[in-house]
């Protein structure tokens, strides 16, 4: 499908586990001109992408795959998406929250620089702690609110689906589920939102089974760590950011769960916060209320609130 049309360009900064991933995942829809994947390690991102480049004729793509290493960000000009996945990830037994230092003078850095080559660009921020690190490269970039997001709703949701397949016995595409709230410990499952083949949750599975995979849902991140011993999950994840990339791309006004700047929806305003937004060209179109339980509302405030004070402070981080 060498003459099919192919428009516009995204960055990945990061060629980690998690960049590395989501540049083939991008590359691999075959809807982008170009994909950029960046690093501050010298030589890395060249190679990956000259790996990637090489996978075309075998998988059937033509989106080409630069890759730039050294810090620079010569070639990432101009681009319409731009996916922060620089920093560390964390080891067992950290928390998200314990690489806020080290991971908040990367995405600092990293976030002005991409503002000053892709003045127009959306962010989907996805370093951790997630909440936080999509605040602050809003802050560092200038960007308005609704062309910075971050990465974590769909994943947590995707886990959460994927946990309640496997309980139920049941195909992934016949789970509806949903997580709102923080990428961490006031995580949001929303069970009264969640179905199987259109039944409640509640029909389906005994409730002590759903609170075990509410558990495992708020954990996803930290079994998977705990397994690997070295690093953190990438494959979900990058998956997760790159649908979010090709729905600004193709301006497809998807619902997704992701960080967004919540001002006024559920009582809750001014905070990034996991909620439910329609997804387009210019990032979030809006921010999207739907019907939560008494007691889930009151958990995403809860969550809003020790989110709303961890970013009070990443000014001066
Ligand atoms: P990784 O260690 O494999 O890759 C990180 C990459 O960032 C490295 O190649 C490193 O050289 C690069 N880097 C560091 N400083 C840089 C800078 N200033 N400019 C450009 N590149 C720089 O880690 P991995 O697994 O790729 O994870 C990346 C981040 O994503 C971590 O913070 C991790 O916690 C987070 N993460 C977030 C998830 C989410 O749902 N939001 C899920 C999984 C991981
Ligand atoms: C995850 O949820 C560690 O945030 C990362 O997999």
């Amino acid at each position: 499908m060498a003459d099919k049309p192919r428009n516009g360009k995204v960055t990945v900064v990061g060629a980690g586990f998690y960049g590395s991933t989501t540049a083939l995942r991008l590359a691999e829809y075959d809807i982008f001109e170009t994909v950029v994947l960046t690093d501050i390690v010298e030589g890395k991102p060249e190679g990956l992408a000259l790996d990637m480049n090489q996978s075309r004729p075998i998988e059937g793509f033509e989106t080409r795959v630069v890759g730039v290493g050294g810090g620079s960000y010569e070639g990432t000009e101009n681009s319409d998406v731009v996916v922060i996945t620089a920093g560390v990830p964390r080891k067992p037994g950290m928390s998200r929250m314990d690489l806020i230092e080290t991971n908040a003078s990367i995405v600092r850095e990293v976030a002005e620089k991409v503002a000053a080559a892709s003045l127009d660009a959306v962010l989907i921020v996805v370093s951790n702690p997630l909440d936080e690190m999509t605040a602050l490269a809003q802050l560092a970039s200038g960007f308005p609110k609704h062309r910075v997001m971050g990465q974590a709703g769909m994943l947590d949701t995707a886990r959460f689906t994927n946990f309640v397949a496997e309980e139920a016995g049941v195909p992934v595409s016949s789970v509806r589920t949903l997580t709102l709230g923080s990428h961490g410990d006031t995580m949001v499952p929303v069970p009264s939102r969640c179905t199987v083949d259109g039944k409640p949750l509640t029909e389906v599975l005994a409730a002590d089974r759903i609170d075990h995979l509410v558990d495992r849902t708020r954990n996803g991140g930290a079994e998977v760590v705990a397994l690997l011993k070295t690093g953190s999950a990438y494959f979900a994840p990058s998956a997760a950011a790159a649908r979010m990339a090709r729905a600004v791309m193709e301006d497809s006004g998807e619902v997704m769960p992701v960080c967004a700047w919540v001002d006024g929806e559920y009582g809750i305003s001014g905070v990034y916060l996991g909620v439910e937004a329609e997804i387009g060209r210019e990032g979030v179109r809006k921010v999207v209320e739907g019907d939560l339980s008494e007691s889930e509302l009151a958990a995403l405030r809860d969550a809003a609130e020790a989110v709303r004070a961890k970013q009070a402070d990443i000014a001066d981080l």
